[in-house]
């Protein structure tokens, strides 16, 4: 069986072993720290956005619907004591990306992109604007913009970027292969990404949730012992980001083991299951 690679790591975090951070939500001028969460109308967003307030980071969450966004930004802003607002964005219109982040209020200490798109795996082999929309919303938008971020951070010297990407990006499958394909792509820009910027001091971590409990899962009947929570995602999310605790981390143990039998399983076997 293959080994998994040494940078990988498994983080499973429960609440109570969540790092406590008096000082690591606060900037060395002594202002808070901020974390720019894009996708923040999404259930794994929302849930990681309210780990980082709980600490006290301010936090910026783009998304494309205002509305939605708002009612979690004031929900989070209920809870805690942070700042919370909301910006406007379309990861298709990779055109504005730059004239996004340049309008954001302050450049974020942290940036997590969870912003996806499972789409549907008959429609996208039919049509090609369906197929176009998860593979753009998934690799493409996701990863322009966090390379826009990324070069900010080089100039500042500092910064944290997370993307959320996904298993089916470890090995292509009948069931979802134009949703994995990008995820494949998505998770091989942030490898390429964290391996140019460690020597800067630039933290890139991928995130492979597994099965998650949320909208985009809504209806699918989940194992329980392979299916977290947002909240469980959002702590490890949390996590590895601050505690600097992983490169690439599956949030329930079990998925590294999962992956690794799935990838160890030979091609001419694989083409004949159903998976
Ligand atoms: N749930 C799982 O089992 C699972 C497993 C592995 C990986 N993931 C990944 O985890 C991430 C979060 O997923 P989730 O489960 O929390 O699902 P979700 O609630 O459906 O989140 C998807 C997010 O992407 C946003 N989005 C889609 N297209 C966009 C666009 N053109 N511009 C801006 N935002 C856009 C959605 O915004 P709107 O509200 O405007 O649609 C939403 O905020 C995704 O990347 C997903 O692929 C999820």
């Amino acid at each position: 069986m293959e080994a998994p690679p040494s940078t990988t790591q498994d983080l499973s975090v429960p609440a109570s072993q969540a790092p406590a951070t008096a000082t690591a939500s606060v900037s060395p001028a002594g202002m808070p720290k901020t974390l720019l969460l894009i996708g923040g109308t999404s259930d794994i967003g929302r849930a990681t956005a309210l780990s980082f307030a709980e600490q006290g980071w301010r936090v910026l969450l783009a998304a494309r619907n205002e509305a939605e966004a708002q009612r979690n930004a004031d929900d989070i802003a209920a809870r805690t004591p942070a700042s919370v607002s909301v910006h406007r964005f379309d990861v298709l219109d990779t055109d504005g990306l730059t004239a996004f982040v340049e309008g954001l209020p302050a450049l974020p200490d942290t940036a997590v992109c969870v912003v996806g798109e499972l789409g549907d795996q008959s429609r996208a082999q039919g049509d090609l604007g369906h197929a176009t929309m998860v593979m753009r919303t998934n690799f493409e938008g996701p990863a322009l913009l966090l390379g826009i971020l990324a070069e900010r951070f080089v100039a500042r010297g500092s910064g944290t970027i997370v993307g959320v990407s996904s298993v089916a990006g470890d090995r292509g499958r009948g069931s979802n292969y134009v949703y994995g394909a990008a995820k494949a792509g998505f998770t091989a820009f942030l490898s390429g990404l964290r391996n140019r910027l460690a020597p800067l001091g630039i933290h890139v971590v991928t995130v492979k949730p597994g099965f998650v409990r949320t909208r985009m899962t809504a209806g699918m009947k989940l194992p329980p012992l392979l299916t977290a929570e947002a909240a469980e995602v959002g702590r490890a999310i949390y996590a590895a980001a601050e505690a600097g605790r992983g490169d690439v981390i599956y949030v329930r143990r079990i998925w590294r083991l999962v992956m690794t039998v799935i990838g160890a399983i030979p091609e001419r076997i694989f083409k004949r299951l159903r998976l």
